[in-house]
């Protein structure tokens, strides 16, 4: 225990299945790629196609030395059409636990990663109530089929991060942590196409990442405690919770009010549902500084990552001991990343984020696990490939996999239980 780490922590990395498998046709996010006029940059088209190279693939990040791989089960593979669950893909889940199992590594199971079946729009996608209970009939369907292989279950991903949209776009043309154009993104015409895709219209459409207005999320928290309980019912011992994007939210003088309040819609507002979880799910990239007339811009010569935010690898011990205050259940790092195409300031990256989090262990903080985002580079949603989170680089036109030195150093990293003594 020289590092500070607890026996059994869950070293890992992480992908989700939209930005992976490939060819995720019955989902809602593929119909907004395919949709006229998308500002998706690309199509995610055969990603990195680890829908077929996933044996591949978790032998690779095991023999790099990894001890838990975090990936997501696609809703609209699992219940193509409502209420008709695939055979074959629940099949297809199963060989890749089974193959995590073969390999030694721990599955930390994602049920929805912001893409939903393209069905579920027609009734009225994360605004209608009934969502709530489609959701968990799924979840409970994942785990009365393959629950014996998953230890550990996050119902959604981000499930504040229309929130965090939401505000972006409220109080922008461009500014960070996203460079989105808002007008592209909001603009009717091809939202108009991407609910005529999914069969529906406009009015109906509404995909996880837009659920930010009051009820839609409820919708949310009550999808989340509903498939909760859907779970424990079946596997009283799986470890269930769910995941929050969470910058270090800091204030400058006279930002003090502003930041509280974006703290609030990242996170306290969600407290109700995640006290009664097993863990949560912290996800963290970089740091959101106000003032008072709202987010300030990076200071001139701040070093920036691909994404356009801030290069701040300390930001994650930061917000863990932020969110510890409030918290009385474990915490697991399950994202934390870097876009560059330097691969030395992501070592750097990875080195100074766990010498933090080391840090808040070593003051009790109950840390169970780091995940570095993204295993491999991969579909950067609407910015397409253009940006390379991985520690495994991908040549898409032959899907050959070249492990960084990032990737050999958390592997190592791993193995050791740690950083080591400096
Ligand atoms: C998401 C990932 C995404 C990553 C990097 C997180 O918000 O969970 O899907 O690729 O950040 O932007």
């Amino acid at each position: 225990m020289a590092s500070g780490y607890p026996e059994g922590f869950l070293w890992g990395a992480a992908t989700a299945a939209h930005q992976v498998e490939g060819n995720n046709v019955n989902s809602d996010t593929w119909a907004e790629e395919n949709a006229k006029g998308s500002p998706y940059a690309e199509r995610s088209g055969d990603a990195i196609d680890h829908y077929r190279l996933y044996r591949e693939d978790i032998a690779l990040l095991a023999r790099l030395g990894l001890k838990a791989y975090r990936f997501s089960i696609e809703w609209a593979r699992i219940e193509p059409e409502a209420g008709h669950y695939s055979r074959s893909a629940i099949e297809h889940y199963r060989d890749v636990l089974i193959a995590c199992r073969e390999h030694g590594l721990t599955p930390v199971v994602t049920l929805h990663h912001f893409t939903s079946p393209r069905w579920l729009m027609r009734f009225g996608g994360w605004s209608d109530p009934a969502t709530a209970d489609r959701f968990a009939a799924y979840c409970e369907t994942v785990v009365r089929e393959l629950g014996d292989l998953i230890p550990y279950a996050l119902t959604m991903n981000e499930v504040d991060l229309p929130v965090m949209l939401r505000d972006l776009f409220a109080s922008i043309g461009q500014t960070p942590p996203v460079g989105i154009a808002a007008e592209s993104w909001t603009a009717p015409e091809w939202r108009e196409e991407a609910a005529r895709l999914c069969g529906t219209t406009a009015d109906k459409y509404r995909p996880f990442l837009t659920a930010s207005d009051e009820a839609s999320i409820a919708v949310v928290k009550d999808a989340h405690v509903k498939a909760r309980a859907a779970m424990k019912r079946i596997r009283p011992d799986i470890q269930v919770g769910l995941t929050l994007a969470l910058p270090d939210v800091q204030a400058l003088p006279g930002g003090e009010e502003r930041a509280e309040n974006v703290w609030n819609g990242y996170f306290r507002q969600y407290l109700d549902v995640i006290s009664g979880d097993d863990f949560l799910g912290l996800q963290n990239y970089t740091r959101e500084v106000y003032g008072p007339d709202g987010a300030a811009i990076p200071e001139a010569g701040a070093e920036l990552t691909q994404m356009g935010y801030e290069y701040d690898p300390e930001a994650l011990g930061r917000v863990v001991r932020q969110v510890a205050r409030d918290l009385s259940i474990p915490i697991v790092v399950t994202e934390h990343g870097v876009a560059t195409d330097d691969d030395t300031r992501r070592v750097e990256f990875i080195r100074r984020g766990l010498e933090g989090l080391q840090g808040c262990l070593a003051d009790g903080i109950d840390v169970r696990g780091y995940f570095y985002w993204s295993a491999f580079d991969n579909f950067e949603w609407n910015f397409g490939y253009s940006k390379t989170f991985g520690i495994v680089a991908v040549d898409r036109s032959t899907q050959e996999r070249t492990a960084k030195e990032s990737g050999r150093y958390l592997g190592e990293i791993a193995r050791n239980n740690g950083l080591g003594r400096p």
